[in-house]
């Protein structure tokens, strides 16, 4: 059965049973600081499990995309040395939200698995494990499906702490968990490894295919488990072992998602194709994660998710090296992987041309230093060493970019110990600023459990509303008083919380019927779900929970952002009209001030396209077509071609922004009501920000006018120092440039002719003859260093044959040029001559045996080492 078969038959079997198919969520977890990436199926409804989101169903299923690299689920070490492991692979998986739980889980997955026109797997092959406690799911195995009892394991916390199980599922360090059962098939006996539980687990004859997790608790920070609003079903079945398992094979490099891309690998490296050699099947599996992290959005970069993908393609990379590889090949097998998946994956075929760009610019880098590295190594172990040490790890790191796991899958190969340790604390200042620059923060430091948040702010500036909570600081609190910093949060408020780019609203809070305090609002945060957090100070009074209140934003800061956000999406269909349809939006900020966007593209934004974007801006705003939001599901949106971004979150009702058929985006955040409201739109600047991404500023409306005030008056004051009329500066400028530079000629001119006046005298007085040797050693001023290289030729033509050191001083540097003739070089050469005296002045230097030169930067020690060269000649001489 092929693959693209068994996903289907996946997603029919379960909507057979009620389930609602639902697509594939990206590889970048939607509004979720606490994961890098998603990991499993149940990624994208975190928060329906968690009771934060609804969602018109109970019963989905998917087959989703899936990344194991950094973090806490990471496969990476183990891929290509085992016949399962994966850095991206699919997962199917079948969810219920309070509906069933684990009776109907279970049976469910038996008959999808045995039953006779689903997958007909043959009963004896198979075998699972249960949480050591859950006698509930024992029993549902045991007398229900009728396993018999040698065939059920029961696993306990075998992972060191409490609930850390391999039956004790959960998403990252907070979230659902729950115990889980796991059903494995048995290869058979020619393929090495014990049952589950066993000493000999790790092996390959016994495959996990299918995880059913009962999700039951949410894991607070501290580790404590709060049980879950409903308990619910979380399943994840691994799309390429089942492969494995029905195209009878004992590897899912074998299956025929995976071959192919082994062979393609093969082809690329010039070797031949075998499922024995560990570094195609890393290739073969790299080149699926970088290929579908890019299409969701990732560039190759030093940080987060960026980093990740730059360890994955160079990990890639150096396989193939080693396998005699040293051109550039990976970005080639991109095309065979697209035509393998892009079928299923429409994102692939439409940004293969990206994808391909961004992994040959990844190789080139790479290839760059990879040598270098390689040679380090070899050079770091000479002598048959057994241990790579932590400053050379470190060095390959910081010098070379290689990762510290490449690293170590280096020295595995080689069998040599890696002095990780020794890595650790040559990197710890690099750690520290990785970790000030990281943006994956834990949330949910606040505990709430009251009502959301409705927000009226969209067409109120100010709404009556009741203290639902308090804190101070993050403790909750009753009450807070004058001087207090704390946070409010409101069952109503008009007060945007920062999402979509959009900085959170300032304003303030005030109590009414009598009570007197007021709290001024710096920034508004979503705390939870549609929970607002109001963060500021209480300037006055006291505010308890329970208060009535008067919640008011500043209006005059709210327009400048809507008007800066607006902005923002002419800008963003501009680009894709006047650089093409690749741009696509990588981040934004948009506050009061200003608009800062950016997006992906090979190459500066020219002058002139920037002139060009600001036209067609300004012109949708002169036509001041009316700014429309309408709510409309999920499919109606993607129908009607809405732009929506990689990585935002979005429910199953959207909100559609669009300006006339100029721009439609996806949007939460707040508007102008027609174009015309941005008044003027002015790009201030245009910048790289990573490889293939540019960033632009822009400012609006009052912004936009400060801007063009601030830039006249520098003009005018620039015409004023220059005694001219704005209009005239460039003509002005260019005489003043014409003079100025004849001026210089001049000048340097004069010098000349002065120093070389002054050759007579350093013959006559400067010359001294040591051991029948002619000697000149001078310093000679007003002279730059090239003045002073042609004077060195002169007095070497008169002195025929000599020795001359010159030296002159120019802002605080020293210059020095060695001259030896050529019948002398045997007894001292230039190099020599010109060091002598530049280490007297803090400089090196070198060159030729008859020439060289040097520069230094204490010229106060130039008369001293001067002095010291007639004694230093008469050793050589
Ligand atoms: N979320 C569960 C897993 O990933 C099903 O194994």
């Amino acid at each position: 059965m092929k693959t693209s078969e068994i996903r289907k038959k996946f997603l029919d079997f379960f909507a057979s049973k009620g389930h609602q198919v639902v697509a594939s969520s990206s590889l970048i977890p939607g509004n979720d600081p606490t994961l890098m990436f998603t990991v499993a199926g149940m990624v994208q409804f975190k928060d329906v499990f968690l009771g934060f989101e609804k969602r018109d169903y109970t019963r989905a299923t998917t087959s989703q995309k899936c990344l194991r690299a950094g973090g806490k689920h990471n496969d990476l070490e183990n891929v290509g040395y085992t016949a399962r492991h994966h850095t991206f692979f699919e997962m199917l998986g079948n969810f219920s939200f309070g509906d069933y739980f684990k009776r109907d889980a279970i049976t469910f997955a038996w008959e999808f698995l045995t039953g006779e026109q689903w997958l007909a797997l043959p009963k004896d092959r198979l075998m699972v494990t249960v949480y050591a406690s859950d006698d509930e799911a024992y029993d549902i195995w045991h007398k229900t499906v009728g396993l018999p009892a040698d065939k059920i394991v029961r696993i306990g916390d075998n992972k060191g702490a409490p609930y850390a199980s391999d039956n004790f599922w959960t998403m990252g360090d907070t979230g659902p968990c729950g115990p889980c059962t796991e059903i494995f098939f048995d290869h058979g006996a020619d393929v090495a490894g014990g049952p589950p539980g066993s000493p000999d687990e790790d092996g390959d004859r016994f495959m996990e295919i299918w995880n059913n997790v009962f999700m039951q608790f949410n894991r607070d920070e501290s580790g404590v488990l709060h049980p879950l609003p409903k308990p619910s079903v979380d399943t994840g079945m691994g799309l390429e072992r089942l492969s494995t398992v029905l195209q009878h094979v004992k590897s899912n490099f074998e299956t025929d998602g995976l071959a192919c891309l082994v062979r393609a690998a093969a082809r690329e490296t010039g070797v031949a194709y075998s499922q024995d050699v560990p570094s195609l099947k890393v290739i073969a599996d790299h080149i699926r994660a970088c290929s579908f992290m890019i299409a969701d959005g990732i560039l190759p970069s030093n940080e987060g998710r960026g980093y990740v993908l730059r360890r994955i393609a160079r990990r890639a990379i150096r396989h193939g090296y080693k396998l005699g590889q040293k051109g550039l090949f990976f970005h080639k097998i991109v095309a065979d992987l697209v035509s393998e998946m892009g079928d299923a994956y429409p994102e692939l075929r439409e940004k293969q041309a990206q994808i391909e760009d961004a992994l040959r610019a990844e190789e080139i880098k790479f290839a760059e230093t990879l040598e270098n590295g390689m040679a380090l190594v070899d050079a770091a172990l000479e002598g048959g060493k057994k241990e790579l040490d932590g400053e050379t790890i470190f060095k390959l790191y910081d010098t070379f970019g290689f990762p510290v796991d490449l690293t170590a899958d280096i020295c595995r190969e080689r069998g040599i110990h890696a002095d990780l340790e020794g890595f650790e604390r040559a990197m710890e200042a690099q750690r520290e600023r990785g970790r000030a620059g990281s943006t994956f923060k834990m949330t949910g430091k606040l505990s709430y459990s009251g009502d959301d948040t409705c927000f009226h702010g969209y067409d109120k500036s100010s709404v009556e509303a009741k203290v639902l909570a308090l804190y101070k600081g993050t403790e909750p609190v009753e009450a807070l008083s004058a001087g207090d910093e704390g946070i409010v949060v409101l069952d109503n408020t008009a007060f945007y919380a920062e999402g979509g780019g959009q900085v959170g609203d300032v304003g303030e809070i005030s109590a009414v019927g009598g009570i007197d305090a007021l709290f001024d609002v710096a920034d508004t945060q979503k705390i939870q779900g549609a929970v607002f957090g109001h963060k500021g100070v209480l300037a006055r009074g006291a505010l308890k929970v329970g208060d009535s209140v008067t919640a008011t934003i500043d209006l005059h800061q709210r327009l400048a952002s809507a008007r800066n956000h607006s902005a923002t999406h002419l800008l963003h269909a501009a680009l894709r009209h006047v650089l093409g349809s690749h741009v696509a939006q990588k981040g934004s900020l948009v506050n009061p001030e200003r608009t800062r966007f950016d997006f992906a593209h090979g190459e500066p934004v020219t002058a002139e396209q920037i002139a060009e974007l600001e036209r067609v801006v300004n012109r949708v705003i002169a036509h001041n077509v009316e700014v429309k939001a309408e709510l409309m599901s999920m499919a109606d949106a993607q129908k009607s071609g809405a732009m929506m971004l990689f990585g935002e979150k979005y429910g199953e009702e959207v909100r559609v922004l669009t300006m006339g058929d100029f721009s439609a985006e996806l949007c939460g955040g707040t508007h102008v009501m027609r174009t015309g409201d941005i008044g003027l739109f002015k790009i201030v600047a245009e910048s790289g920000v990573a490889a293939g991404v540019r960033r632009i500023e822009a400012v609006t409306g009052e912004g936009a006018v400060a801007w063009v005030q601030a830039q006249e008056a520098e003009l005018k004051t620039a015409a004023s120092a220059l005694q001219a009329q704005p209009g005239e500066l460039i003509a002005k400028i260019e005489r003043l440039q014409a003079e100025l530079k004849a001026a210089q000629k001049e000048a340097q001119q004069l010098k000349g002719q002065l120093a070389f006046g002054q050759l007579d005298e350093l013959v006559s007085v400067g010359m001294r003859t040591i051991n029948g040797v002619k000697c000149v050693g001078s310093r000679i001023d007003n002279v730059d260093a090239a003045t002073l290289r042609d004077m060195s030729d002169k007095l070497m033509d008169r002195l025929e044959s000599g020795i001359a050191l010159l030296a002159c001083v120019n802002e605080g540097k020293v210059s020095l040029i060695a001259r030896v003739s050529k019948d002398l070089t045997g007894k001292v050469k230039a190099g020599e001559l010109v060091n002598q005296v530049a280490t007297q002045v803090g400089g090196k230097g070198g060159g030729r045996p008859d020439m060289a030169q040097a520069g230094g930067t204490q010229p106060e020690n130039l008369p001293a080492a001067l002095q010291s060269l007639p004694d230093w000649l008469m050793t050589k001489l």
